[in-house]
């Protein structure tokens, strides 16, 4: 399950709805820049690291090789847990999952800091540093904390070596290296139960046929490979990234669904084409409460885009649709899709790789009837106003995919499950015209 849009598309929501039918949960990229927001009742959980999938105790959550891992957040998230009675026996963490230092936060506010009009409106929980260490090859991983000397070896060496930048770049006062070898220590021994070889575990689930849901964190646009570089993340969120992130073949995976909003939202920097900045895109931001659960970042918000939505299906190979939020464009007069862009005066279908032309391209819309009534009680779509339904079928037309999950509010029964994403036949939701089977 991966995000379709540039992250925040609810994807917290439908990993739950789906762990219902899934032996493991697997988490197989980002880090704490991630938060998922999960709403069981009158209780809100919130999640940066551990899958929601938690929340169900036969399911096993396994934060896979991919991520890189903020020890002090993920223990604050299993104590946050265990208060709520939730229990984590059943949490595993890959021991080659690579782990952030105290310099990869403080370099990342410098560095954003330094950059100015250029940076990138990242999170700054020192995900990007974390990620350019492992490919510098001198990251530190889980299974090197576990082990004390050769964890106090590698940090001397690695925090004279950021003191240096610290120091010298970003004129910073040095960081002590025994204090974090103590710190992280301490943390390695609460970790350790949980620390696994976790391709091992997940390749035994596939082979014992069990259902494995691979959880996407961020979104497609926000890939560092095949995102809106350089305003992306630094891992890759798409469903390719699966693979490499939890240590599996291709070949198991047997489906792959997107959540997109019904609507865009971007936090951070870097061109939005259908970005609103008036009265409309203030009222998807309230009505949509779109503020960062990492950053508590208000979101900018603009209409669907059906480019990036018909690049999202091709780059990831979707094979159908989850659109959450739907409720939100309820009091609208009218709703527009944006079905192509305008590019220096020409027709442009495909998303184009480089940020200077994406930022000059103009939005063509589609506008549609909205339909002014309250989608919150709607329980299957046969209670959708006729608008609503029309909508739907008309973004699962441009995507060229069917819809299976539509979500209009936070809490669980807040959604229509059109047909079951895991167990339902593939791409047979809704047929050729968009309607539903
Ligand atoms: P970083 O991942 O903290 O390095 O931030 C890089 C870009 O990705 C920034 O534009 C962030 O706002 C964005 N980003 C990172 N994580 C998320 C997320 O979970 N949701 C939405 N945007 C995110």
């Amino acid at each position: 399950m991966i995000g379709a849009q540039w992250g925040d598309e609810g994807k917290g929501k439908i990993t739950d709805l789906l762990s219902r039918s899934a032996d493991v949960v697997v988490r197989y990229q980002g880090g704490v820049n991630a938060g998922h927001t999960v709403v069981v009742r009158d209780r809100t959980f919130k999640l940066h690291l551990i899958p929601s999938g938690i929340l169900y105790p036969d399911t096993e959550c396994i934060i896979g090789s991919g991520t890189v891992i903020d020890p002090q957040v993920l223990l604050d998230e299993i104590d946050q847990l265990d208060k709520l009675g939730i229990a984590t026996g059943n949490l595993f963490i890959s021991q080659t999952a690579h782990v952030t230092m105290p310099y990869h936060r403080l370099i990342d506010s410098a560095s954003e800091d330094k950059r100015g009009d250029r940076k990138i409106g990242t999170t700054k929980r020192g995900i990007g540093p974390t990620y350019a260490d492992k490919s510098e090859r001198t990251g530190i991983r889980m299974i090197d904390l576990m082990d004390a000397d050769n964890l106090r070896d590698q940090l001397h060496w690695a925090v004279s070596y950021k003191n240096a930048i610290l120091e010298k770049l970003y004129g910073l006062p040095p960081l002590e290296p025994a204090g974090i070898i103590e710190q992280y220590l301490g943390y390695a021994e609460r970790l350790r139960p949980h620390v696994v070889d976790s391709s091992l575990k997940i390749n035994e689930a596939v082979r014992r046929r069990q259902n494995v849901l691979f959880e996407g964190a961020q979104g497609t646009l926000l890939d560092l490979d095949h995102g809106t570089y350089p305003y992306v993340t630094s891992s890759n969120p798409i469903a390719g990234g699966a693979c490499i992130g939890a240590g599996v073949g291709p070949t198991i995976i047997d489906r792959v669904i997107g959540v997109a909003k019904a609507y865009t939202t971007r936090v951070g920097e870097g061109p939005f084409p259908t970005e609103l900045h008036g009265e409309v895109g203030q009222l998807l931001g309230d009505r949509g409460a779109e503020f960062g659960t990492t950053t508590g970042r208000r979101r900018r918000c603009g209409w669907f885009d059906g480019v990036i939505g018909r690049y999202a299906v091709r780059i990831n190979g979707l094979d159908c649709l989850a659109i959450t939020k739907l409720d939100v464009l309820d009091e609208l007069p009218e709703i527009k899709v944006c079905v192509a862009y305008e590019l220096d005066g020409e027709a442009c279908r495909e998303f184009p790789s480089s940020a200077r032309q994406f930022a000059k391209c103009q939005p063509v819309y589609k506008t549609l009837p909205g339909w002014q009534q309250s989608t919150a009680d709607c329980r299957s779509l046969n209670d959708l106003p006729s608008q609503a339904l029309d909508y739907l079928k008309f973004l699962a037309e441009l995507m060229e995919i069917p819809i299976a999950i539509v979500s209009l509010g936070a809490s669980r029964d807040q959604t229509i499950v059109v047909e079951d994403p895991i167990h339902g036949p593939k791409r047979a939701l809704l047929n050729d015209n968009g309607a539903p089977v």
